[in-house]
């Protein structure tokens, strides 16, 4: 009887089970058969048994009979589609390419597991604006070729996150490139193919950093094309394949050096203007490019992949001679500098063409015995900033850009210019002090700004006199360059940190007298930025990265073929000597082993320089320049003749140095503050010193203090995140955390700069092997101390005079110093906060002293155009300090200044 029973309910069972199949899959059927009726087959395509499932280009689940792809392309098949396919809720591939289906492509709203759509090259007459809608998991879109009624990039798109390639080429698509289309809303979009439609407007900003290898939008065939700028191409370094051909892209190409993939770059028949830069040309995965049918400027590119197929025919092009790779005239050169810093507009390069700007029609340019004595501009519509090259044009006599949109500074440089007599700039937007010309000269009403400090950039300023569009460009390009250098270089640096540990160690071991060695007067790591090779007969000039290459011999003269008598340390990569130029600059060349680098790390440290040249304050020592000649890779520094901090805190006995007093290490304190707190905040990014300790801290002989020692300088993550590097830094200084995760955050310099108030205050090394165990570290050690006001105040360096007077304010760097030296990153302030704690100390103890404020002009210097910087400085230390009189060259002085010829020069015989 219970079996009966039970056999009944289990018939029973099975039953519901096939009738809820069934009822499944013929929801699937009704839909199938609704599709069977609405097209149109061909014979031999059959369609004609009950389950859809046997049909020809249909595949279904096996165990729930859904359908999971209809793939029914190049089939000759036609008619419509049904009007609601959104119950086919297993859809994955959705494939009716190549037919001559008409009507509406349907909805499919909601089909998450759909991943292909691949209705292109049908008849299709519109496609509806919810069609993306909820459509997670698509992958795969094309659309080409249909009859679409006018139509713009629906919004439902941005539903499909998961998309990889969208295709709608030639369907009438029309508006803008939307600007969800980044990498934001699209972390795998690797293609987008928008060819021959009707959009317009400019490439949106959102695809900086776009995964993006395939961008297709040539060939808009509105009145209105596709315009504007395409420098957020550099910024989609992924890119493989580019097509602009066709719209009305303008300004100049610009720095691809991050292009490194980059293989078809199409961009003919554009108004595209400039110079083609070397960033560009140097590509080594370029493959085919076409520049025909533009505006573009200067010398014909040569490029430098092998079997790249070329095509820069001249077409509408401005190039300024026939063959390829010679260079224009100088004047030309000059001219060309100087619209860059408009933009190239194009007004320009459509009218300046050949190569003599003397010859009739060059727009605004006017000449006297093959020399431009004018040079109008007015009311042009121009944009930018005024070039400092202006002044390569000796002869110029008038310069009006009146009634124009220019921003910036005048240049300094202009007042070079002795034939001038007229220099027009009224009514634009200029800002900053006008330089000193000859009563009269300038007129400059109508600039509300003028006079008056430029706006900080963020809020849109920085645009120096010498920051030329390209400048601009290229700078970018070197400080990504240099992001990817530093990581490749920090592998080596980690094996080099390495190696000369072992290395100190046996050279101590050697010469145990030469104590010193170890404080390295500069030991100085930026190691080795010798940029391309020097020009024969030239001893200094201005190298890639804007930086002085100085020749060998000035430096085996200077430093007397390198005697051992003017070794200062060693360290870092190399020996450190002493130097002095001709007219008595003492400078400080260190001289790098050449077996420790290689060629290969040679373009990663150029790319790191390019960035620590721009890392300009007066508490961070400065690199005058650099040299390579054959085997040899030297930098040449500012000498700081007081030597190391660790020598006058630690070894002052030896040294026969006095101690530094307190209110002197108070001062020191605040001048490494102050250097390491703009590091920390540079304008667009903040660089982590790693290796901050007093033998890396040197002094002058005003006993204020410079950090040295870039080494290990990383560029800092944005906000607060950490990231993670290859140990380096010294022990005793490294932050907990760092030392052990290796992640780093600004605040692994906050707490190495608590350890160095700890050693100001004791007198006591980070790490002192000579103690006893629970003393050896100073940082523990201090802790200890310091929360017990009697045990501190034994703690306090011996030579410190402890009176009613400084004791306060040792308290309160004692204080300090424990905050910084916190265990926890969080709990460290920021540097800015240390520089004001600091700055009151001093200010209180010695206002005179301490209050360097009014000086402070030249202290931050990163948006000061560098030429105003060097201005400044001679002004407030020229006079006082021949050393940096004549040996400050700037990191982007657009040519040789004059000193350069005179240091260099002179004493050359030449
Ligand atoms: C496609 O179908 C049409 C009829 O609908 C027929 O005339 C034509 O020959 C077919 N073409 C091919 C290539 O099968
Ligand atoms: C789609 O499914 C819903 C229920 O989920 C049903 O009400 C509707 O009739 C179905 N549409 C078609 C065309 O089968
Ligand atoms: C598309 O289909 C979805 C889901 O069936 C529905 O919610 C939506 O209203 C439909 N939209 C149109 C325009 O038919
Ligand atoms: C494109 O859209 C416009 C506006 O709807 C229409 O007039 C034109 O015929 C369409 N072009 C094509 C090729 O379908
Ligand atoms: C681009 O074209 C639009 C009109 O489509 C125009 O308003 C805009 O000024 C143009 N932009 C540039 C940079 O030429
Ligand atoms: C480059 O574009 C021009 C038209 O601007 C065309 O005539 C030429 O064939 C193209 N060259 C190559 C190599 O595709
Ligand atoms: C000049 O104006 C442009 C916008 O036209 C702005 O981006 C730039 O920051 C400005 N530069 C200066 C120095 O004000
Ligand atoms: C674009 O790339 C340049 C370097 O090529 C970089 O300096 C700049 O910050 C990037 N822009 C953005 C918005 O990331």
């Amino acid at each position: 009887m219970k079996m009966i029973i039970a056999r009944v309910l289990f018939l029973y069972f099975l039953c519901f089970i096939i009738s809820l199949v069934n009822g499944l899959s013929n929801t699937d059927d009704t839909l199938m058969k609704a599709l069977r009726d609405s097209l149109t087959l061909p014979k031999d395509h059959d369609w004609s048994g009950s389950d859809p499932c046997q049909w020809k280009g249909i595949q279904c689940d096996g165990a729930s009979n859904r359908v999971t792809a209809i793939q029914i392309g190049k089939s000759n098949i036609s008619g419509t589609l049904p009007p609601d396919l959104t119950n086919l809720t297993s859809l994955t591939k959705f494939e009716v390419m190549n037919n001559d289906l008409t009507g509406k492509i349907p909805n499919l709203s909601g089909l998450k597991s759909l991943e292909t759509v691949y209705v292109h090259d049908n008849n299709f007459e519109s496609i509806d604006a919810v069609f993306f809608t909820g459509l997670s998991s698509l992958r795969h879109v094309s659309l080409d070729n249909n009859n679409f009624g006018s139509w713009e990039i629906p919004l439902s798109l941005k539903d499909v996150t998961s998309l990889s390639d969208f295709s709608a080429v030639n369907c009438n698509l029309s508006g803008k490139i939307p600007d969800f289309l980044g990498g934001d809303t699209f972390p795998s979009l690797t293609s987008l193919h928008l060819s021959n439609n009707f959009l317009f407007g400019e490439l949106p900003m959102s695809f900086v950093g776009s995964p993006l290898q395939s961008l297709l939008v040539n060939g808009q065939m509105g009145n209105e094309k596709l315009n504007g700028s395409i420098t957020v191409l550099q910024n989609m370094t992924a890119l493989t394949e580019v097509s602009l051909q066709g719209n009305r892209f303008s300004g100049p190409i610009p720095d691809f050096s991050g292009l490194v993939s980059l293989k078809t770059f199409n961009v003919r028949e554009n108004q595209l203007t400039g110079n083609v830069p070397g960033s560009f040309t140097e590509l080594q995965s370029l493959a085919v490019v076409n520049l025909t049918n533009n505006l573009l400027q200067g010398a014909i590119p040569i490029f430098k992949a092998k079997n790249v197929l070329v095509d820069v025919k001249q077409g509408t092009n401005s190039f300024c001679l026939d063959s390829p790779g010679t260079p224009c005239d100088p004047r030309v050169n000059t001219l060309l500098s100087i619209v860059e810093a408009f933009g190239y507009p194009v007004r320009f390069a459509q009218s300046w063409k050949g190569n003599d700007p003397c010859s009739n029609g060059w727009v605004g340019i006017t000449c006297a015995g093959g020399n431009i004595i004018v040079i109008n501009f007015k009311n042009m519509g121009l944009t930018g900033t005024i070039s400092p090259r202006f002044a390569d044009l000796a002869s110029l006599q008038v310069i009006n850009l009146s009634e124009n949109s220019l921003n910036g500074t005048i240049p300094q440089e202009l007042t070079k210019l002795s034939n001038l007599k007229t220099l027009d700039v009224s009514s634009n937007q200029l800002c900053g002090k006008v330089p000193e010309f000859n009563p009269n000269l300038v007129i400059t009403n109508g600039n509300a700004d003028i006079g008056k400090d430029c706006p900080r950039p963020g809020s849109g300023s920085g645009s120096s006199s010498e920051d030329s569009g390209k400048k601009a460009f290229s700078n970018a390009g070197k400080i990504v360059g240099s992001v990817i250098g530093i990581v490749l270089a920090l592998l080596l640096i980690g094996f080099v940190v390495f190696f000369l540990v072992k290395r100190k160690k046996q050279y101590n071991k050697m010469h145990p007298q030469q104590q010193s060695s170890d404080q390295d007067a500069l030991k100085i790591t930026i190691e080795n930025l010798c940029a391309g090779g020097s020009e024969s007969g030239n001893d200094a000039h201005v190298g890639e990265a804007g930086n002085i290459v100085i020749s060998i011999h000035v430096l085996r003269d200077a430093t007397d073929n390198f005697n051992e008598k003017n070794i200062l340390g060693r360290g870092g990569f190399g020996i450190v000597y002493k130097g002095e130029l001709h007219d008595g600059t003492k400078i400080a060349v260190k001289r790098m082993e050449s077996s420790v680098i290689s060629g290969k790390g040679l373009d990663e440290f150029k790319s790191e320089i390019a960035v620590l040249t721009r890392v300009r304050h007066r508490n961070l020592v400065i690199l005058h320049g650099y040299c390579l000649e054959g085997n040899e890779r030297l930098l040449v520094y500012q000498y700081m003749p007081q030597g190391t901090l660790s020598s006058h805190i630690f070894h002052w006995q030896q040294e026969g140095l006095k101690p530094l007093e307190w209110t002197r290490r108070l001062i020191i304190a605040l001048d490494v503050a102050r250097g390491v707190e703009y590091l920390h905040t540079l304008a667009h990014q903040s660089f982590i010193h790693r290796d901050l300790k007093p033998s890396n801290i040197l002094l002058g002989d005003d006993m204020h203090a410079k950090v040295a020692d870039f080494g290990l300088v990383r560029l800092a993550p944005e906000g607060t995140q950490s990231i993670e590097t290859k140990i380096a830094g010294t022990f005793g200084y490294l932050a907990p955390e760092y030392a052990v995760t290796g992640r780093v955050t600004t605040k692994v310099d906050v707490y190495s700069f608590g350890v160095i108030l700890m050693e100001l205050l004791t007198g006591r090394k980070a790490l002192d092997d000579k103690r006893s165990e629970e003393e050896v570290h100073l940082a523990t050690w201090f802790r200890r101390m310091f929360i017990n006001r009697d045990s501190f105040s034994k703690a306090i360096d011996k030579t410190i005079e402890v009176n009613e007077e400084t004791l306060g304010s040792i308290n309160k760097v004692a204080e300090l110093a424990s905050h910084c030296g916190a265990r926890e990153p969080q709990q460290r302030p920021d540097m800015s906060h240390v520089v004001n704690v600091l700055a009151s100390l001093v200010e209180q103890w010695k206002p005179a002293e301490g209050s360097r404020d009014s000086e402070d002009i030249y202290g931050i210097d990163y948006e000061t155009p560098l030429s105003q910087v060097v201005g400044r400085w001679r002004e407030l230390e020229g006079r006082g300090n021949a050393s940096l009189n004549s040996s400050f060259f700037g990191a982007s002085i657009p040519s040789r200044p004059p000193e350069l010829d005179n240091t260099f020069n002179s004493g050359q015989g030449r």
